[in-house]
C-alpha cells in the first residue's frame, strides 16, 4: 500500500484541502479592507509610528454595530474600537483568562470560552478572568474636508 493512500494520510490531505480552500476564500474576501462576519465588522489597517488610523467613512459603517474589530500587522492583539456615549474606546480583543477573542454585546464585553464578562471599558465584571482587558489610547483626528467627520487613531504604547 502506498503511503499517501493510508487513511491517516488521506485524512490529513482532506484537512489540508479544506484549509487551502478556506485560505483561498479568505484571500478573496480580504481584497476589501472592510469585511463583515456573522455579527462583527472588521477593519484591517496599517500600524505606522505606533498608530492605526481608521478613516471616518469606515466608522460610519458601524453606527448600528457594537464595535469595529481592528487588526493590523504588528499589533499586540486585535482591538475593538467601541463608541461609548460621546467617546471612542479601544479595548483589546484578547481575553485575559486564556486568550479567546472577546466580543462587545449588549453594553458589555463577553468571552464565549468560559463566560468572563467585562465592562465596556475592559474592567472585569465576572471571571474566571481576573485582569481587565487592555485599554489603548484613542485620538480623534479632524479631517481636512469636513468639520463634522473625523478619523480615529488607536495608539499603541
Ligand atoms: S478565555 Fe475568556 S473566559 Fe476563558
Amino acid at each position: 500500500m502506498r503511503a499517501n493512500s493510508s487513511p491517516a494520510v488521506s485524512e490529513d490531505r482532506r484537512v489540508f484541502l479544506i484549509s487551502a480552500a478556506a485560505t483561498g476564500a479568505a484571500a478573496v474576501l480580504s481584497g476589501s479592507l472592510l469585511s463583515a462576519c456573522a455579527t462583527a465588522i472588521s477593519y484591517r489597517g496599517d500600524l505606522s509610528n505606533g498608530r492605526v488610523r481608521i478613516p471616518a467613512q469606515q466608522l460610519s459603517l458601524i453606527a448600528d454595530q457594537p464595535g469595529l474589530l481592528v487588526d493590523a500587522p504588528g499589533l499586540p492583539e486585535k482591538i475593538w474600537l467601541i463608541r461609548a456615549e460621546d467617546e471612542w474606546l479601544a479595548i483589546g480583543a484578547q481575553c485575559t483568562h486564556l486568550k479567546c477573542q472577546v466580543r462587545p454585546r449588549g453594553g458589555f464585553i463577553s468571552c464565549n470560552c468560559h463566560g468572563s464578562t467585562f465592562q465596556i471599558d475592559g474592567r472585569v465584571i465576572r471571571g474566571p478572568a481576573s485582569k481587565p482587558l487592555r485599554r489603548y489610547v484613542v485620538q480623534v483626528v479632524k479631517t481636512l474636508t469636513d468639520d463634522t467627520t473625523h478619523d480615529v487613531e488607536i495608539m499603541i504604547q
